[in-house]
Order: C-alpha cells, then sequence, then structure tokens
C-alpha cells in the first residue's frame, strides 16, 4: 500500500485514521485481528479490502434508501475518503437474538424479553430492539434515552430518527443476511452530524467486526454461536494456546504472529466469503 495521503490522527482496532483536509477524514482499512480482546500481530490478508468493500456496499444502499452517510469515495478498495462530522457519542446497538451483553444483562434481571421471546441464550427475540451505550467511556456503558437528552447530545426528536434509521438498516442487512444463509444476531452504528445538525450515518455498517452473523444451518438456540469469521482463529488459541484457561489480559497487543499459515489462509477465505455471500458479488 502507498503511504496514505494526509496527517495522521489516530489508529483504531482495524482502521488508521488521516486528515486530509477540507473536512474530509481518509480511512484505512488495514488487516488487523483481535480475539479474546487481544490485538494479534498476525494479519490476515485482504481482511482490510473486505471490510471496507461490505461498508460501501452499504453505504451506497443506503444513499439509494435516502440514509444519509458519510461516505464521499473510495480511494482505493481499502480505503474510504469520509466527510469529517461531529461524532455523536453513543454507539447504536440493533438486537435481534439474546446474545452478548443483552444476556448477561438478563441473567442479572436487569433487563426483561419482549413477551413471548424463549429465555434461553441465542433465542430470537419476538422483535428487534435497539438500544444506545456510551462511546468514549473506557467501557461501553448503557445509557438511557433520557440520560441521551439530559447530556443534550440528541433531542428525543433525534432519539426516534436514529432509532427508526437503525430499525432500517436491520431489515436492509436482515435481507442480505437471510438470503446468504446467515443469522444476522446484533450489530453496531453510530452516527454523526454535519454543520445543519443533519443526522449522518458514519464508521462502518454490514461487516463482520460489527455484527454479529452466525451460520444459520449451525444454529442451535440453548448454547453459545459460533461467530462465522473469527470462530476458528478462536478455536485455535482456545485448544492450541490454552487461552480458554488463560488469555493474556483484555487490551493487550501481541508482538509476535502466532497462528499457523494455513489458519490464517482459512481466515481470509472466511472473510471471503462472507463478502460474497452477502454482496452476492465477486470479491
Ligand atoms: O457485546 P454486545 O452484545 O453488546 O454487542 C452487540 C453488537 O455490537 C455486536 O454485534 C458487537 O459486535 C457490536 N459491538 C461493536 N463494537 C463495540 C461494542 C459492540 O461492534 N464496541
Amino acid at each position: 500500500m502507498n503511504k496514505p495521503a494526509g496527517r495522521y490522527l489516530r489508529s483504531g482496532k482495524v482502521k488508521d485514521i488521516y486528515d486530509v483536509g477540507e473536512a474530509r477524514l481518509l480511512l484505512v482499512y488495514t488487516n488487523r485481528l483481535s480475539s479474546h480482546d487481544v490485538m494479534l500481530a498476525d494479519e490476515i490478508p485482504h481482511k482490510g479490502e473486505v471490510l471496507c468493500r461490505l461498508s460501501t456496499y452499504y453505504f451506497s444502499k443506503c444513499s439509494i434508501s435516502g440514509i444519509e452517510t458519510h461516505l464521499i469515495e473510495n480511494p482505493s478498495p481499502d480505503q474510504m475518503l469520509v466527510k469529517k462530522l461531529f461524532l455523536i457519542p453513543i454507539e447504536v446497538i440493533g438486537r435481534n437474538y439474546v446474545y452478548g451483553s443483552f444476556w448477561k444483562r438478563f441473567q442479572r434481571h436487569e433487563v426483561k424479553l419482549p413477551e413471548g421471546t424463549d429465555p434461553i441464550l441465542a433465542a430470537k427475540l419476538r422483535e428487534p430492539i435497539v438500544e444506545f451505550t456510551t462511546k468514549l467511556e473506557s467501557k461501553d456503558r448503557l445509557i438511557t434515552e433520557k440520560d441521551i437528552s439530559t447530556y443534550g447530545w440528541l433531542t428525543p426528536d433525534e432519539i426516534d430518527e436514529i432509532r427508526t434509521v437503525a430499525l432500517r438498516l436491520n431489515n436492509m442487512m436482515l435481507e442480505d443476511a437471510e438470503r446468504a444463509g446467515f443469522i444476522l444476531a446484533d450489530f453496531k452504528v453510530e452516527f454523526g452530524k454535519d454543520e445543519n445538525d443533519k443526522i449522518v450515518l458514519i464508521d462502518e455498517i454490514g461487516t463482520p467486526d460489527g455484527c454479529r452473523f452466525w451460520e444459520k444451518s449451525k444454529y442451535q438456540p440453548g448454547r453459545a454461536q459460533d461467530s462465522f469469521d473469527k470462530q476458528i482463529v478462536r478455536d485455535y488459541l482456545e485448544k492450541e494456546k490454552g487461552w480458554n484457561k488463560n488469555p493474556p489480559k483484555p487490551g493487550t497487543k501481541l508482538k509476535e504472529p502466532i497462528l499457523p499459515d494455513q489458519l490464517v489462509q482459512k481466515t481470509s477465505q472466511r472473510y471471503i466469503e462472507a463478502y460474497e455471500r452477502l454482496t452476492g458479488e465477486k470479491f
């Protein structure tokens, strides 16, 4: 990859971000991979390109459906030029199944299930749920709509607008997942505001890094489900490296690669397969 233009700003788990002036940012999708909240030193070929192209696929669908997004153009298949916006400091979570932090809260009796939903792990929710968490705190924390407006982040009408958009995005992704033989268990999206206070979809959408996709043919409620993309890496680390009992501390960044070549290639193939099945396009 050529050195990206612009001033380096920061790196997330996967993306490197550059300020390229004129209120635009360049997002560079890398091949970095994390598992068990640990950044691995191994790189997965084509992963960055898969994530960038999948997000671009959904952003393009959004623009056809009248949902404004931050995408301007793709200077290359693993790069996205986007509008620089004011970040709304919340993460918007859409859920179709009882899983992850929602399941944990249910077990602690902190949340009720919609009527008719089985009270078991990975049960399908009778209706989708939208939740909000904080974004800029060290740990994501569930936040009420009342707090979001009390902090002055969004008005009640804007919260309604975001919930409606999140449900429309859910329908858009469910359609593809259904056709692809995947279950879309849940997802996260983020929003910003432009200079006219218009709400705009930012970050990324529809990627295996921000959604839980399960293989539909292997779905069995009542137990943990395999995530399509990373499960083979998780299994290897747990079985071969003993990470089931003793993983490195969350947030650790490993310095040396630890995955066998064959596993790296297989993981890369899985990301590509996810892209092809979801979009119906050749990678
Ligand atoms: O862990 P939890 O069940 O709250 O996650 C819900 C959804 O949000 C999952 O699809 C997860 O991948 C996504 N998520 C994310 N980034 C975060 C937190 C959650 O992509 N920081």
